[in-house]
């Protein structure tokens, strides 16, 4: 786990190429298989592999999103907001599990921000999406995990340069 931790980088560029069934499957096991606040799993998944609808969902928001349409899939990380006041922490949560195993499996992954970030007319992300994958007006986006076969390398952040100021005992500000 350690190993996956210190590899893991955000890709943003891929081959092309899809991705083999038995790599989703278990993609989608570990969306399922994330923690969930009391257990109540408010998170719904939408896996979108159609080019034509990964490409409007690089359009969901100005900045940070373009790479979608060269990505073999976007994981529409959903949450339903009626089923648990949590929502956002359950959806976060499954969005890292999936990247880590992604990246276990040889594929690189990145996190597009959909919350609280909007569309080039002024309209949320959210809606935008909504609108583009029928999605219900209780049921929240949190993020998009845009995934596919690597076409770049990055180097693990060395471990002199993290932040370890961060960690404090016992009180804060006391290392
Ligand atoms: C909550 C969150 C939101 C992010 N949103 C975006 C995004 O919208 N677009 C993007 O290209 N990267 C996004 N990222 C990726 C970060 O930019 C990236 O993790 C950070 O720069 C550190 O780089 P690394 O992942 O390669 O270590 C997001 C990451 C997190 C955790």
């Amino acid at each position: 786990m350690i190993d996956i931790l210190r590899t893991r980088r955000s890709i943003r560029r891929y081959r092309t190429g899809r991705i083999e069934p038995e790599p989703i499957k278990l993609i989608e096991e570990s969306l399922l298989r994330s923690p969930s606040s009391r257990g109540i799993n408010p998170w719904r998944f939408i896996l979108v592999d159609d080019p034509d609808l990964l490409g409007k969902l690089s359009e969901a928001k100005e900045h940070g999103s373009t790479f979608l349409k060269g990505a073999a899939l976007g994981i529409v990380v959903c949450g339903d907001e009626s089923e648990s006041d949590v929502w956002v922490e359950d959806c976060s949560i499954a969005s890292i599990v999936v990247q880590l195993v992604a990246h276990s499996l040889g594929l690189g992954s990145c996190w597009i921000q959909i919350r609280n970030r909007f569309h080039s007319s002024g309209m949320s992300a959210e809606d935008y999406i909504r609108e583009l994958l029928a999605i219900p007006k209780n049921v929240r986006v949190l993020s998009i995990i845009s995934v596919g076969h690597p076409a770049e390398t990055k180097q693990p952040v060395p471990a002199d340069r993290l932040q370890r100021k961060k960690i404090m005992r016992n009180r804060y500000g006391s290392r």
